[in-house]
């Protein structure tokens, strides 16, 4: 179904987060930095240089205000921000329930709040998803640990065959990464999900049912692209470890909103200079303040 309506973006920041206790016990774990920066800036970067504008962020109930002392209506960022709660992790798939009305006709994307991407091409793959009319387009990407996700299975004609959630013995290496791009058909099929054996409404089962419809398109990210996900100590660590080293080489930083949102044209210099200011103190309103000054060197 053909739809002229601009796609929407969903982030989900629920979740138990109980593989990080006792961190995450009076905290989100997408509030919990990332070196420099709270974690639910990095997918809120993400959707936004895959040139999405308006993004509902669903949150536990007693998360909701943290959120939103921290990123408000996004007008600051040039960008629409509301906020919905899901009042038990009843699955990822589960967003798209929540979403209905703030959705309506337009296609969607939904990244989980966990989730980083970092890397060359990044730009140009996101734009190839969200120019997508129909179907759905995920992302996957090379795993040493595939049974911990859900997997991609091709044929011998490189055809996908099924995706599996979780399998004990997985049949390639390939993982579905949480990064989804849909069209508006997501809530109409969301509706023919049954909970899984854990209770949930996978996402797994939404995104074979686009492929039993030959809707499904694969995105591969190749060797020089990265995705992280957040949700144990040592990978927590790990992504940390990961950014600051990429930030201190390049003088760039990876997640930045504001950055993100001046460079994609949100918002102007006097606006970035604003959003620097009270951010001196740390080196993050230097380094968005050094983005104005002529000769550096924007890539
Ligand atoms: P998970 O890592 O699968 O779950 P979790 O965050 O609850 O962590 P843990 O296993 O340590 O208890 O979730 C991946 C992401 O999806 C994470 O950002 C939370 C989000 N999520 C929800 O918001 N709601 C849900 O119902 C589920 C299943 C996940």
């Amino acid at each position: 179904m053909d739809c002229v309506c601009k796609r929407k973006g969903i982030i989900l920041s629920g979740g138990k987060g109980s593989r990080l206790y006792p961190i995450t016990k009076g905290i989100s774990k997408q509030i919990v930095p990332i070196f420099d920066k709270p974690m639910i800036y990095y997918p809120l970067s993400t959707l936004m240089l895959s040139g999405i504008e308006q993004i509902l962020i669903i949150t536990k109930e007693e998360d909701k205000d943290v959120f939103k002392n921290l990123l408000g209506d996004g007008s600051q960022l040039g960008i629409s921000i509301e906020y919905a709660i899901q009042h038990s992790p009843d699955g990822i798939a589960q967003a798209f329930t929540i979403a209905k009305n703030f959705l309506g006709d337009s296609p969607a994307a939904l990244i989980l709040g966990d989730n980083l991407f970092h890397g060359d091409c990044l730009i140009d793959k996101l734009k190839n998803c969200n120019s997508k009319k129909n179907g759905a387009s995920i992302i996957a990407c090379p795993v040493k640990d595939p049974e911990r996700y859900g997997v991609v299975y091709f044929d011998s004609t490189q055809k996908v065959v099924n995706i599996e959630e979780k399998p004990l013995k997985p049949k390639s290496n390939l993982a579905v990464t949480g990064l989804y791009y849909y069209d508006n058909t997501v809530c109409d099929r969301v509706k023919e999900l049954k909970p899984s054996g854990r209770g949930e409404l996978e996402i797994t089962d939404l995104n074979n049912l686009y492929l039993k419809d030959n809707q499904l398109w694969i995105e591969k990210m190749g060797r020089g692209m990265v995705w992280l996900d957040t949700g144990t100590f040592d990978s927590l660590h790990e992504a940390s470890s990961y950014i600051r080293t990429i930030e201190h080489r390049q003088d760039l930083k990876v997640g930045c909103p504001e950055e993100v949102a001046w460079r994609m044209g949100y918002i102007n210099n006097e606006q970035l200079e604003k959003l620097a200011k009270p951010l001196y103190k740390s080196g993050y309103g230097t380094y968005l303040l050094n983005l104005l000054k002529e000769h550096q060197f924007h890539i």
